[in-house]
């Protein structure tokens, strides 16, 4: 869970680099490092801290002239984040450098094994054990960088997306995947490096994505040469023409990427729905679900597999396909699911939904569900990701990128196609009235506008959290469909803030939780005009004679809940089903502020990285 960026063309490599490992600092941010090859030596500079960190230390250090060069910023796994350990590393002889995004399981026992042939390890970390192993096999085997690269990864078993530079062959990139993305920038005399596209949006439109277990030779002048490691198979490129742009990967004029991200959610919510929610007509169009019909009308059960925010959304799905299709639904942590030997059958639909597309476990729990004969498919944000290419069929989300650590459009845009993906089976299957389709059409139309009227608490949220701010403790209930919006407002703000926060269903609370309730006990309460209002009204009774502090989420013109709560913020009327796409923005928007009045960083929050590409 790191970035890896790569340079080799004609530009100074150095400005490249740095740019882009700004632009993958989600991807992991306690160390990052640089190393270019100036046309004689190679400089290499690295740190323990943010790319700015990196910025400073090598323009004192090093130079940081060169027209090929690869940068990593780190997500610790093996060794703790300091400036040893930090990528790139070098072999023994220094000819080497290498950087990496993955784990290498078995690198204890191949450094032992190195170690007795006389190599010496500085780091701590598995990817100095696997340049020094490619350095061996170069030495043993006497074969090229590329020949070399391949026969240590056939003797590695873990997941890597790794860019080694020789200086002995100093106009080629060697790169490989397993597990781990990696992407080839492809301009003109010139190739980029990246776990994404970002770092070079800019400068081409054309990338190759890796497959696992593929490897690319880049060489100056050169065509491209993809190779599989397991054999010496030929892989062919398919180069493909990115649609995203510069703009969607900047701040656009504000100080946070989750600000901006919370902020798009009104257009977010529309690109997901355009093209494929035709009110007018009362029709639902989805390519990936009308081609497999039979599939999910013939289900015994959906299956869904996702890890946090994502998982959140699943079950707020469970809430919809139930109620609506009348199609009964599961929700699983993917962590659990992929080690727990479920049931899962060919008459199973897993429906699998990730963010970046990249989470390891929830990619495991997909291949495991194929391998049981499940038909699977994806709810995926990023465009091409391996989740979306390892699902039998699937829909994207249309958000845009998300940078911001924590994950805040995803999840209304993935609540979205899950919603259409329900009312499109609600229909075929005929367990919805032709007129509450139609309403639920005309609705969803109105969401992207109710949720601009949503975002426009947001001073007098600023102001809620002015107030508590410096809670230790917070409570957050819903019931029904805000249930799992009130364990996603839990977690924004504990991932944000480092406040510790539990999400409950209400009626839950008198269980266990409501022991927790004194004067200093801040409990946001889910209580819009729907479903269960009466019983969430109690609710608020029993913690108000708690002395508890109730911040409620309720529906506008609401008298009952505001004659009780301290602070209410008000949402747009909607249906039921519909309100965790609005309930959810005063959520977000009060964790953005506390996390900010508590000095946290909020994009970018301790221990935590955007793609979670390690179990
Ligand atoms: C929380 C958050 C994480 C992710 C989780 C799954 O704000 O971002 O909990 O939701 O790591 O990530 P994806 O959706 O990329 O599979």
């Amino acid at each position: 869970m790191c970035g890896i960026v790569g340079y080799i063309g004609q530009r100074e490599a150095y400005p490249v680099i740095i740019k882009g490992l700004e632009r993958l600092e989600y991807r992991g941010y306690d160390s990052a490092g640089v190393a270019l090859y100036d046309g004689k030596n190679i400089n290499l500079s690295k740190t323990k801290g943010k790319v700015s960190d990196l910025k400073k230390k090598s323009s004192e250090t090093v130079s940081v002239k060169g027209n090929i060069g690869i940068g990593h910023t780190r997500w610790a796994t093996h060794g703790v984040p300091n400036d040893v350990n930090s990528h790139p590393h070098y072999s023994n002889s220094g000819d080497l450098v290498i950087i990496h995004n993955g784990i290498i399981e078995n690198y204890e026992s191949i450094k032992k094994e190195l170690i007795n042939r006389g190599y010496v390890f500085h780091s701590d970390t598995d990817t100095e054990v696997l340049i020094n192993l490619i350095e061996e096999v170069q030495k043993k085997e006497k074969v090229k960088l590329g020949k070399a690269v391949q026969l240590a990864l056939n003797e590695v078993v873990g997941a890597y997306a790794i860019a080694v530079f020789d200086i002995k062959k100093p106009n080629e990139i060697v790169v490989a995947k397993l597990g781990s993305p990696l992407a080839i920038g492809m301009g003109e005399d010139e190739f980029f490096i990246a776990s994404d596209a970002s770092p070079f949006i800019e400068f081409t439109n054309n990338a190759i994505y890796l497959e696992d277990e593929e490897m690319a030779i880049i060489r100056l002048g050169k065509e491209v040469k993809l190779r599989k490691i397991k054999n010496d198979a030929v892989a062919y490129p398919n180069i493909l023409e990115l649609q995203m742009n510069l703009e969607e990967i900047e701040k656009g004029g504000y100080d946070h990427f989750m600000m901006k991200e919370i902020y798009e959610q009104p257009r977010a919510i529309l690109d997901t729905y355009r093209g494929r929610l035709l009110a007018d007509k009362g029709l639902i169009k989805m390519a990936g679900i009308d081609q497999h019909l039979d599939k999910f009308l013939n289900a015994n059960r959906i299956v869904i597999v996702a890890c946090g925010t994502s998982w959140h959304a699943g079950l707020v799905a469970e809430y919809i396909f139930e109620d609506l299709a009348r199609i009964p639904v599961e929700v699983e942590y993917a962590s659990e699911f992929r080690y727990r030997n479920p049931v899962i059958t060919d008459k199973d639909v897993v429906i699998a939904i990730s963010q970046s597309g990249e989470t390891a476990d929830t990619l495991a729990a997909i291949k495991l569900a194929k391998e049981n004969g499940a038909f699977v498919f994806g709810v995926c944000n990023v465009v091409g990701s391996s989740i979306a290419r390892e699902t039998h069929a699937g829909a994207y989300t249309h958000a845009g990128p998300e940078i911001g650590v924590a994950s805040t459009k995803a999840f209304t845009t993935q609540i979205t196609v899950l919603t259409l993906i329900a009312l499109k089976l609600a229909q075929e299957k005929g367990s919805l009235s032709k007129e509450r389709l139609n309403e639920f059409l005309t609705e969803l139309e109105y969401i992207p506008t109710k949720v601009e009227i949503a975002l426009q608490s947001n001073e007098a949220i600023e102001k809620i959290a002015e107030v508590y701010k410096d809670s230790t403790n917070c409570l957050y209930l819903g019931r029904g469909y805000n249930f799992p919006v009130a364990l996603e407002g839990a977690l924004k703000l504990k991932e944000i803030s480092y406040i510790h926060a539990e999400g409950y269903p209400a009626a839950e609370m008198k269980h266990g939780p409501i022991a927790l309730i004194d004067e200093h006990m801040p409990v946001i309460v889910i209580a819009t005009n729907k479903g269960h209002y009466e019983k969430v009204v109690s609710n608020i009774q029993e913690i108000k004679s708690r002395k508890g502090k109730i911040i409620a989420v309720v529906t506008e013109g609401d008298e009952q809940v505001k004659a009780l709560a301290d602070y209410v913020v008000e949402i747009p009327d909607t249906l039921e089903a519909l309100t965790p796409l609005l309930t959810t923005i005063p959520l977000q928007l009060l964790s953005y502020h506390i996390a900010l009045m508590r000095g946290c960083n909020v994009d970018q929050p301790r221990n935590l990285a955007k793609s979670v590409t390690v179990e």
